[in-house]
């Protein structure tokens, strides 16, 4: 037996977040009943109808990384008809993105159908490093790098980046390259630090996952994750 939204998740729906959402929001049914409750467990034979979906449970797991170019939704759908990343990719599977980049936000996205993956690359205790390359307004004063490094808080959570690099200074043009790297993955997280020194970051890169960058993939180019790749990425976790 096992919880509804590990088994939704592990189906490739979704993310288990999501389907903890989609449960709540009276959207799944257990052979023909409505299930609202998250403790909810269940077994193999078990129907389950996510949205009018009946779950395939044989899902093949798929992982990918793109290089996701700018306007983009990440997500698998958009209630205003915008692009969305899983347009990108040539897959039966119902796949979805390992966190957000934001609209205008280029580079390291991976999409999956593995919800315990998609999970564990997304919780910030498994402390799997980010790195973005931001473009800010303004040249950062050795007081400002400081605050950064020292950690910024948002929305109530302290963030101390693992490391911040200046990458180029254009006194001349009022602006600099920071290469920022973060375990987080709240929402415009990265845009926020830097406004928070003074820095609106005027374009925005994901540059790595973990060791993972997009070297050799152009704008809009995906690959499959190779399987050592994938067993490393497994296994960054902090003390494992
Ligand atoms: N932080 C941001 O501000 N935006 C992104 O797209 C990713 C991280």
């Amino acid at each position: 037996m096992e919880r509804l939204q590990k088994v939704i998740a592990n189906a490739g729906y979704c993310s288990r977040r999501k389907a903890e959402s989609l449960i709540l929001e009276g959207k799944v049914y257990v052979n023909g009943n409505l299930v609202t409750e998250l403790g909810t467990k269940v077994n193999n034979e078990d129907i389950i109808v996510v949205d009018g979906v009946t779950l395939n449970k044989q899902v093949n797991k798929e992982y990918y990384l793109l290089n996701k170019p700018p306007g983009y939704i990440c997500s698998v759908k958009d209630e205003k008809g915008r692009k969305v990343v899983t347009d990108l990719i040539d897959t039966k599977e119902r796949i979805y993105p390992v966190g957000r980049l934001d609209y205008d936000t280029t580079g390291a996205l991976i999409l999956t159908n593995d919800g315990d993956f998609a999970n564990y690359l997304m919780h910030p205790s498994n402390e799997i490093e980010k790195t973005y390359l931001a473009i800010i307004e303004g040249i950062m004063t050795t007081e400002e790098i400081y605050e950064l490094k020292a950690g910024v808080t948002i929305d109530g959570e302290k963030i101390v980046p693992r490391r911040v690099k200046i990458k180029k200074r254009d006194s001349l043009k009022n602006k600099e390259k920071v290469e920022l790297t973060i375990v987080e993955g709240k929402n415009h997280v990265v845009k926020k630090m830097f406004s928070r020194v003074g820095h609106p970051v005027i374009k925005l890169t994901r540059e790595r996952i973990a060791f993972l960058d997009v070297k050799g993939l152009q704008s809009g180019e995906y690959r499959l994750l190779t399987n050592s790749e994938i067993k490393i990425l497994k296994k960054l976790k902090k003390g494992k």
